[in-house]
């Protein structure tokens, strides 16, 4: 079975992008470029009607595998019902005032909840940008310097503090270079990544070496570095998985040199990764933590950034939060989310339905030649698709993976990467789930036996941020 997208509907409403989206809707672009490459099949692609439970359906009544799940933000699936229920009743109840009680209800019952719980201190934000932006000005106000750590390959948002701090490629911040006065980047050590002859634990030893010694030695001195900012899991980076070793030398080194560790888990966060914070897998205290997507139960933002009393107890210089930082929505879609995660035990389900997948998916390495690795950490699942000729990850062939994914009733993570990323809702039903990944055996023996849609990868698959259905 193999859908034809983008079917009828989709194509008439993609083609509306053209006329009011920033450059233009980018997948004329990819129909123009697929064109041009010879190919006889357009690109696929869609727009939903429908997002519920587990599943998508799009404007031509195709269905939909979820496993991109509102970008990881739906932890109890799609639209559930409890939460448009609790938001419903709060927005009757409070319209958007901001001065209401759910505030202090939600700080009462997270607080407790954060890892070791030796969290005393928050503050509501709109979104993971606008909370790890906040988590950073924290952290500096705090240890009163002006420099922050962060690692290659990481991704922290959007916003023009962010973007500077996130480590996704020199192209993401083009012209905005010269602002990156306080961003000190250090190495991320993924195997793919590593120097000729060097193997993970060298490699490991040289990024600790990186951090310890020679930014203190030949960029900043320490005392002027406030702390690092990391992510238990690089996600949007493209899935990348720090070996135990190399989070916990960068504690030592944090703690060594009184920097703050900022742990960032917006999408790790509450259960993602098998256990309801990502840093658990590490033994890791962190200073401060930055909370968002799975906390909205995927229907009203909010955002949280939770730190000791060291750190926020009295942090005089340091604000954020915007208008809409803590609605009553947003309170009232948490406080459900996080009922609905003790009474049925989400995150026992994430971590059970994770080593499901993680059975099925170790195989695929062995299965397909196109397959480098498989890089899981409970739900946060991801398959690094290679150039069968070279062995070297490849956009063209990835994107091919996730394009036939689609035609098949999968929409997978795969935005502008070689990586396909899996991240569906914790709750997803086993069946639901091994269906899912059937389809992306499927995808994945179609490309191998077919070869990739593009001829290279900057041609077919232009290399500007897509998002998926792309503006
Ligand atoms: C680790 C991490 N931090 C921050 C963000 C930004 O969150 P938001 O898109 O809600 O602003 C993301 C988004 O994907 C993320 O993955």
């Amino acid at each position: 079975m193999s859908y034809s997208l983008p079917g009828p509907k989709a194509e008439a409403i993609l083609q509306r992008g053209n006329a009011v989206f920033r450059s233009g809707g980018n997948y004329q672009k990819r129909v123009a470029a697929a064109v041009q490459a010879g190919k006889s099949q357009r690109p696929p692609q869609t727009i939903f009607a429908k997002a519920e439970g587990d599943f998508l359906y799009d404007v031509d009544g195709n269905r939909y595998v979820d496993f991109q799940n509102g970008w990881a933000s739906n932890p109890c699936g799609n639209a559930n019902p409890e939460v448009i229920e609790a938001v419903y009743a709060a927005m009757k109840q409070y319209g958007f005032c901001y001065e209401h009680p759910l505030r202090y209800e939600l700080a009462e019952k997270l607080l407790p909840m954060t890892p070791y719980g030796h969290h005393t201190r928050l503050n509501y934000e709109v979104s993971g940008t606008e909370a790890a932006e906040a988590a950073i000005h924290m952290a500096l106000c705090a240890r009163k310097a002006r420099f922050i750590i962060s690692f290659d390959k990481c991704f922290h948002g959007m916003g023009m503090g962010t973007k500077l701090v996130s480590g996704y490629s020199s192209e993401s911040t083009r012209y905005m270079e010269a602002w990156k006065g306080g961003v000190l980047k250090a190495p991320f050590p993924s195997a793919y990544d590593a120097p000729a002859d060097m193997d993970i634990e060298q490699y490991v030893d040289y990024c600790l070496w990186h951090l310890e010694t020679r930014i203190p030695s030949y960029d900043v001195p320490a005392d002027l570095i406030a702390g690092v900012i990391i992510e238990p899991g690089l996600a949007e980076g493209g899935n990348w998985l720090p070996p135990k070793r190399f989070m916990q030398g960068v504690k030592r080194i944090c703690e060594k040199f009184g920097w703050l560790f900022i742990c960032d888990e917006v999408l790790t966060g509450l259960g993602r990764t098998g256990k309801t914070w990502g840093i658990e897998h590490f033994d890791i205290k962190p200073d401060i933590l930055v909370i968002g997507k799975n906390i909205t139960g995927g229907i009203e933002p909010i955002a949280v950034v939770t730190a000791t009393e060291e750190v926020l107890g009295d942090n005089t210089y340091s604000s954020s939060g915007s208008t809409y930082a803590g609605t009553p929505a947003g309170c009232a879609a948490a406080l459900k989310t996080l009922e609905i995660y003790e009474r049925d035990q989400v995150v026992a389900q994430a971590a059970h339905l994770a080593e499901v997948a993680a059975k099925r998916m170790a195989l695929w390495p062995e299965m397909f030649a196109i397959v480098g690795e498989v890089r899981n950490l409970g739900m946060l699942m991801s398959a690094h698709i290679v150039d069968p000729n070279t062995g070297e990850a490849s956009v063209n062939w990835g994107m091919s993976v996730g394009d036939e994914a689609l035609r098949r009733g999968a929409f997978v993570v795969n935005d502008h990467e070689n990586t396909i990323r899996l991240y569906p809702s914790l709750t997803m039903r086993e069946e639901t789930l091994l269906e899912g990944l059937g389809l992306i055996e499927e995808a994945i023996r179609h490309v191998e036996q077919q070869g990739p849609l593009g001829q290279d990868d900057d041609v077919y698959y232009p290399h500007y941020y897509t998002g998926f259905t792309g503006y």
